[in-house]
């Protein structure tokens, strides 16, 4: 098949640390090995190029707030009504990367058995259990926070906002101030309502007791988990650094197997907890620009099998190696479907 990989000025996606690429050259090897045609092309130049229409475009994402909305506006336009699906992974799931709210309207199509209840928000709502909110663009659980009441609500919707100061913001707070005081014929209350700053949230089921999430990065059928214990003294894994390599059990790597799947894509970093029942539920999920530190780092691997059975191998791929080869599982498995 011909493939060709979307790049921002060389960059393509996460290798480690953030700013370094996984390596396009590599991958494209990997890729040919598996007797594809590759070529690369930058973001930029998509929209002076005809979209070759028996050719797939992958591409990754970016953590630049600019360049995400570049990305996402070209996308979205260049890939334009039936050539939606050359794009790899889909326009929907790039858009959800960096973006929990669009995660939470996604999740409603993907399969409500799969995640915890999910709402984006853009103005405060009431409150009459504990749930957690999330900031949309929050990362490294600092935009993640309970609340159990509306003004717990507004208080942390105060602080998420806080991150997002910028000087145009201030000046219009403070100017805002002046007529509300000082100018009072000049104060007008629609004015401001149209044009004070908004945060974007959502709110998520709230799971309680748990002690630990599951970090599972999956790559067609295969799969690497690592498991992140909560912080002492908080309910949140990620960024907690207690981390481990379990011997994950088979019902875990099959829900992860599953919602792959169903969210339609080759690659897909999901966040994973496990309940008291026993189920799974996916508080999280990333399908470009996901840390590789789970591949890169764990000693094994899981493979499911052509029977279904999850096998426990070494970790023997390289990130490029694992992209490729779920790039080509992925393809291949498509083409068969046509
Ligand atoms: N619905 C939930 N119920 C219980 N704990 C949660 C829930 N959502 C998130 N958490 C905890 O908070 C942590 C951070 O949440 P997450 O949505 O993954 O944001 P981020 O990874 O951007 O910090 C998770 O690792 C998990 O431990
Ligand atoms: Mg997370």
């Amino acid at each position: 098949m011909d493939i060709k990989i979307i790049t921002v000025c060389g960059y393509f996606g996460q290798s480690l640390p953030t700013d370094s690429s996984i390596d396009t050259e590599k991958l494209a090897k990997y890729l040919e090995l598996k007797k594809h045609t590759i070529s690369t092309i930058d973001i930029q130049d998509l929209q002076s190029e005809e979209i070759d229409t028996q050719a797939y475009y992958i591409v990754g994402s970016h953590q630049n707030p600019d360049i995400k909305k570049y990305i996402d506006d070209t996308l979205n336009i260049v890939f334009y009504g039936k050539n939606e699906k050359l794009l790899i992974p889909n326009k929907y799931n790039i858009l959800a990367h960096e973006n929990k709210g669009v995660q939470a309207l996604l999740a409603k199509k993907i399969g409500t058995e799969y995640f915890p209840h999910q709402e984006y928000f853009i103005r405060p709502v009431g409150i009459s259990k504990t749930v957690v909110a999330k900031k949309t663009d929050g990362a490294g659980s600092s935009g993640v926070e309970l609340v159990n009441n509306n003004e717990a609500l507004i208080q942390v919707l105060k602080k998420f906002s806080r991150y997002d100061l910028n000087l145009n913001y201030l000046m219009f707070a403070l100017k805002t101030l002046i007529k509300k005081h000082l100018l009072k014929n000049k104060y007008s209350e629609s004015f401001n309502t149209y044009h004070k700053k908004y945060t974007r949230y959502c709110l998520q089921e709230f799971y309680s007791g748990l002690t630990c999430d599951y970090k599972v990065l999956a790559f067609g059928s295969t799969l690497y988990v690592l498991q992140r214990d909560v912080r002492s003294g908080s309910f949140k894994a990620s960024g907690s650094g207690k981390f481990t390599y379990p011997n994950a059990e088979s019902e875990l790597l099959d829900f992860c197997d599953t919602l792959r799947k169903k969210i339609e894509t080759p690659y897909v970093s999901l966040d994973i907890v496990k309940l008291k029942d026993g189920s799974f539920k996916c508080i999280e999920f990333q399908c470009v620009h996901f840390g590789p530190y789970t591949q890169m780092n764990a000693k094994k691997k899981y493979v499911k099998s052509e029977h279904g059975v999850w096998q426990t191998k070494e970790n023997n791929l390289s990130l490029e190696e694992v992209y490729a080869q779920a790039l080509d599982e992925y393809l291949t498995k498509s083409a068969e479907q046509k």
